[in-house]
């Protein structure tokens, strides 16, 4: 559920008529909903409820430092994957000691930063990794919090390119080497050993591998607990959200419309599902939702550029562009497309909808059925909140775009767009040239 919709013809999120914020602060621009990040915050939280949760929102999903600072006020910590996450949480103005570094190839300074902001741990992805943090460690006179992940060989049913968990993926420690790993990390002077760690991939339409390698793990995390007294077991994130139907599932009456057979992952069923697997665990259970926190939170609006008639085929030419939005051009993944005014009595057409990016993998959409637009008018790209302004480039040297909060019926630019002199600031041509 979310909290855009079309009040009369124009779509809005929360109370603010989008189209004012095109307006205003021109496109491609992303808006997110603080009340749909807090609601899903805090249903995800509820579903877990007869769990000991804590929530490491994972931030490469969105990590604008206003959007980190409302999860921050919600209670979340950070799952964190390089030192300029870890650098964002802190200008955030946000605590990093309840938050978790993930990542298959932490740096020296990385570690180092890490340690002196005191973290709540790694998440180790090698022994030579243990090995480096130890080292750093040592060098620091402190102890290192770790928990291994663990790759239970399950497969996601997602994406090729956000699958993680099989076997020939490149994370974790497979199964059959954890203990192995963590009588090592035991010998570590400069190490101590927190938890035990999962991420199977992302965008999850089923639970059932969340349970199977939940399932596979839980006599693993109760033997590490007997023998290292671990804390905690972070069965990481995935789970996937609305893309096909996303303006209808903002509302409740779209889900309870949906067969049970195929209803896509709630947050209750996700806990009803896992809370049995895990309570007898008696442990702290982390959680590092990205997607599903913020997913269904943001859209990114945009303009018309053209409307070009071509050969047995219409293309919908936008502002925005691959580089704003690359999901669709390196998933082959759906992003739905509404007009910000709707009207009913217009012609729909059948049109490519794409971006102004000179490779002809720049579009959003192929054949797609849409009310007929012209020059100026705006559209909006559902869920668009998570792995949308976080992937953005500036390719065919195009500015970064503007971000934009709203909350109730208020609105806050929370990233001016990119002017063409921040492109080049940091760009040089040396004297031999001149
Ligand atoms: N934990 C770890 C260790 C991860 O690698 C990830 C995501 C998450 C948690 C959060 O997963 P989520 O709850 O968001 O599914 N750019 C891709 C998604 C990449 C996911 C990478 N890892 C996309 O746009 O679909």
């Amino acid at each position: 559920m979310h909290h855009f919709a079309y009040t009369g013809s124009n779509l809005h999120c929360e109370s603010v008529d989008l189209a004012a914020v095109a307006q205003l602060y021109g496109t491609p621009t992303y808006v997110y909903s603080a009340a749909t990040i807090a609601d899903n915050y805090n249903r995800l939280m509820q579903g877990l409820h007869g769990l000991d949760v804590r929530v490491c929102y994972a931030m490469k999903a969105n990590s604008n430092i206003a959007v980190l600072r409302h999860f921050a006020n919600l209670g979340a910590g950070f799952d964190l994957v390089s030192g300029g996450e870890l650098r964002r949480v802190l200008a955030a103005g946000a605590d990093v000691t309840g938050s978790v570094f993930a990542g298959v190839g932490k740096s020296e300074a990385e570690i180092r930063l890490a340690l002196e902001s005191r973290i709540h741990a790694f998440h180790v992805e090698s022994e030579p990794e243990l090995v480096r943090i130890n080292h750093v460690a040592g060098k620091l006179g402190v102890k290192a919090p770790i928990a291994f992940r663990i790759n239970p060989d399950v497969d996601a049913h997602t994406h090729a390119k956000v699958t993680t968990g099989k076997a020939g993926n490149k994370f974790g420690i497979p199964l059959a080497k954890a203990e192995a790993a963590y009588a090592a990390a035991a010998k570590c002077p400069n190490i101590a050993i927190r938890g035990v760690q999962m991420h199977i991939g992302s965008q999850l339409t089923s639970i059932t591998p969340f349970g199977e390698a939940v399932e596979k793990l839980v006599p693993l995390a109760a033997e590490l607990k007997q023998r290292h007294n671990i804390e905690y077991f972070s069965i990481g994130g995935g789970i996937g959200i609305i893309y096909k139907d996303a303006l209808a599932s903002g509302s409740r009456e779209w889900w309870t419309s949906q067969p049970e057979a195929t209803r896509p992952i709630t947050p209750e069923a996700y806990g009803a599902a896992l809370t049995p697997l895990l309570k007898p665990l008696g442990l702290k259970i982390l959680l590092e939702p990205g997607r599903f926190l913020v997913g269904n939170a943001g859209v990114l609006l945009s303009q018309v550029e053209y409307l070009k008639r071509g050969q047995g085929k219409n293309f919908l030419i936008l502002d925005a562009a691959m580089n704003d939005l690359v999901r669709p051009a390196m998933y082959d993944s759906f992003h739905q497309i509404v007009p910000l005014r709707r009207d009913t009595t217009r012609p729909a057409i059948t049109a490519d909808i794409v971006g102004p990016v000179c490779e002809s993998g720049d579009c959003f959409a192929k054949d797609r059925d849409i009310q007929q637009l012209s020059e100026g008018e705006h559209v909006a790209f559902m869920s668009a909140g998570a792995y949308g302004c976080t992937m953005a480039s500036r390719y065919n040297s195009r500015c970064m775009p503007a971000e934009v909060l709203v909350h109730g019926a208020t609105f806050d630019l929370i990233k001016a767009r990119e002017t063409f002199d921040d492109q080049i600031a940091s760009e040089n041509i040396p004297a031999f040239l001149k």
